[in-house]
């Protein structure tokens, strides 16, 4: 099922974290994405009591952007990204956001097609976009 994070879910979304991303945000940039930024919202998806994936999306006035989505390998092609998604869509339409946005590495096969799959369409690749020189993919989807 999907739920809204809660302080307790920090730890195993830091460690998910960890797993997911080649440059994968730290403790601190954790905590200010869960706890300070006023814009960021995280759902959980939590398989018999245990939180195996996430999603991350900030809400600014009439526009959304994801930032982070990952399930840990183990879970993976089991739909559970796809549901993260759709709430989260529903979240920032009902939030009134008409559009969401988000980059994602060129090479990233999987959220590529994720993404396709629901909508978002490409604007524009970003050159050099990631700290290690790969390209973004800069997405778009109207809500
Ligand atoms: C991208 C990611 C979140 C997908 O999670 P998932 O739970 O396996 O995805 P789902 O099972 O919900 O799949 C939904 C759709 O995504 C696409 N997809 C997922 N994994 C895929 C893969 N390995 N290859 C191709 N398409 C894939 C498919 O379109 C799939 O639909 P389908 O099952 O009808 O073919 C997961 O691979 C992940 O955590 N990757 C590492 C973190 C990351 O790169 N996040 C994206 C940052 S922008």
């Amino acid at each position: 099922m999907v739920r809204d994070a809660c302080k307790d879910d920090f730890k195993i979304l830091c460690d998910i974290e960890n797993k997911c991303f080649i440059h994968p945000f730290n403790e601190e940039q954790m905590r200010y994405e869960m706890f300070s930024n006023p814009v960021s919202q995280y759902l959980v998806f939590e398989l018999n009591g245990v939180v195996i994936g996430f999603i991350d999306y900030w809400v600014t006035f009439d526009s959304s952007t994801i930032t982070q989505i990952a399930v840990l390998p183990l879970y993976r092609r089991h739909g559970f990204a796809q549901e993260l998604l759709s709430e989260a869509m529903k979240d920032c339409k009902a939030k009134k956001a008409m559009t969401m946005t988000l980059e994602v590495r060129k090479s990233n096969v999987a959220a590529i097609s994720l993404y396709h799959k629901n909508g978002f369409k490409l604007i524009t690749t970003k050159p050099h976009y990631y700290t290690d020189g790969e390209d973004a993919l800069y997405m778009v989807k109207e809500l």
